[in-house]
């Protein structure tokens, strides 16, 4: 009996692609996460929501390792995430992300920058790092900006090299820390256009967003965060028409009708 049990485990497990056990971090006397419990499938989009400071982006950093935890385990395709070296900046690359300032090179090309990561992390040789970067940059709209300077673009089209350049290094997931919160509202769509085409190609997301439509119609799954926590989690539909907690009924009706 016990045998069966297991080896089910085993299998379900090898769909997880992304899971964070018990995972406590501080900053200081602030407990930012509390006891986080996450698993993340393979093919999976998780909207990630919350209150400002509730620890979105701290947790979201965690699982690259841009932030150390104090106690729990992450791990990511059943490897513990590395400590340091060459397997965490090949760690980096399995895990693209694409925060809210886009961070490309400015004294680079935009070419330049999608190629970079794949020359040295990945080794790729130039040629085939440089199709490669012109493919993607085709992909998300902006392949004729090629040989500009990321100031020479505007910020939706920077954004989309950003996640361009994470793509570049076949990420096994992608996390997105308020991708459009610093766009201009006309520029917010084409972003989020590529990051829905992503979830239908059925590449593993974590997304920060307050997009609510976006949410809605590419998310498997919204967690909703306050105070460290995970306070619920549950199905787009389930969790808009019929939140369970007072604190995300709370946070709902603040971010749904203003
Ligand atoms: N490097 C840091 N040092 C000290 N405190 C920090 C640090 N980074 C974040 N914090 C604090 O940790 C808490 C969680 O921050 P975090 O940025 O993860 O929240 P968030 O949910 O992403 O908020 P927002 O919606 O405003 O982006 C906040 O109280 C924040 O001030
Ligand atoms: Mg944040």
């Amino acid at each position: 009996m016990t045998e069966v049990a297991v080896a089910k485990e085993d299998v379900a497990a090898s769909d997880d692609l992304v899971v964070l056990k018990s995972v406590n971090k501080h900053f200081g006397a602030l407990h930012v996460l509390q006891e986080i419990d996450l698993t993340i499938g393979r093919g999976e989009v998780v909207v990630v929501i919350g209150p400002s400071g509730s620890g979105k982006s701290t947790l979201c950093r965690t699982i690259n390792r841009l932030e150390t935890i104090d106690s729990g385990s992450i791990t990511i395709d059943g490897k513990p995430l590395p400590q340091e070296g060459k397997a965490l900046a090949r760690l980096r690359a399995d895990v693209g992300m694409v925060f809210q300032s886009f961070n490309l090179f400015a004294h680079k090309t935009v070419l330049e920058n999608v190629m970079l990561g794949q020359l040295k992390v990945r080794k790729t040789d130039k040629k085939k790092a440089e199709e490669q970067a012109r493919a993607l940059l085709d992909r998300v709209g902006v392949g004729s900006q090629a040989d500009k300077y990321p100031a020479q673009l505007s910020g939706g089209q920077q954004q989309r090299v950003a996640i361009a350049r994470a793509l570049a290094m076949g990420p096994k997931v992608m996390l997105f820390d308020e991708p459009t919160s610093a766009l201009d509202p006309e520029m917010i769509n084409e972003v989020l256009e590529v990051m829905q085409q992503l979830a239908r190609e059925g590449m593993t997301m974590v997304v920060v967003t307050h997009e609510m439509g976006f949410a809605r119609s590419a998310a498997n799954r919204v967690v909703f965060m306050a105070d460290g926590r995970i306070i619920e989690q549950a199905s787009p539909e389930q969790f808009f028409s019929n939140p369970r907690s007072d604190r995300a009924k709370d946070f709902l009706s603040k971010i749904l009708h203003h």
